[in-house]
């Protein structure tokens, strides 16, 4: 079953929780919250304060995609605010091994992002210790920007690999998912939508949710 998980990176902030809440209402899986700090990415968002007072407001899954530096100084914080998963980037990471155990003593469900330009193979000896991989399909740090077709190899092999060792990871795909874009993700092997922009600019959420959980897959999920 297809998931999808709004970004409140393009919600209003000034009525924060009661776009969340729009969100809920319209059949929306996770919620995806987006923090950036400025370095890894040239944008600055949230910390935990905010994550943390979002919580218990609503009953959707907290899905943290932290696009911060040493994303380890911070694990505790956000898994403490009230997150269901702690994504890091890859490309973050020194010891992403270690970052990861880190996440799963926690007792929280543990992903790694990759950006566009990333190679899907520098999750090769790590793959079976993740519960999500997070393929980015735009350069990470804005929302409302143009999907990048070139990712969708990249989705395929994943979803390939995780048929071949038999894995149950989810395959998130992130940036750019519209109405148009969704069904490449889909059959590429996508398991959960995020997006942002789409949700939070249509007049009627519900329907684009109802639409992106509809769609007729070709690819067989595993
Ligand atoms: C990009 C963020 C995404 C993004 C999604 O850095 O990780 O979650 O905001 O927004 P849209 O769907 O507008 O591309
Ligand atoms: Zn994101």
């Amino acid at each position: 079953m297809v998931r999808v998980a709004p970004s409140i990176l393009s919600a209003d902030f000034s009525c924060l929780l009661e776009e969340v809440k729009r969100m809920e209402r319209s059949g929306a899986d996770w919620l995806h919250l987006d923090i950036m700090d400025g370095h890894f990415v040239p944008n600055i968002t949230m910390g935990p304060l905010v994550v943390g007072a979002l919580k218990g407001r609503v009953d959707l899954f907290f899905d943290v995609h932290l696009m911060v530096m040493n994303p380890q100084l911070f694990l505790t914080d956000f898994y403490r605010a009230g997150a269901g998963m702690l994504t890091v980037h890859a490309e973050a990471c020194t010891h992403l091994h270690r970052v990861v155990q880190e996440i799963k003593k926690l007792g929280c469900k543990a992903g790694v992002a990759l950006n566009p330009a990333t190679p899907l193979n520098c999750l090769d000896y790590i793959l079976e210790e993740l519960d999500l991989v997070l393929i980015m399909s735009v350069n990470p740090g804005f929302g409302g920007q143009e999907f990048i077709p070139g990712v969708l190899p990249k989705i395929n092999a994943l979803a390939e690999e995780k048929a071949k060792r038999g894995l149950s990871l989810e395959i998130e795909v992130d940036g750019g998912i519209n109405e148009n874009t969704a069904v490449q993700v889909l059959n590429a092997g996508a398991d959960i939508l995020v997006a942002g922009s789409a949700l939070f600019g249509a007049p009627d959420p519900s329907k684009l949710i109802n639409a992106f959980k509809m769609f007729p897959v070709r690819r067989k999920r595993v």
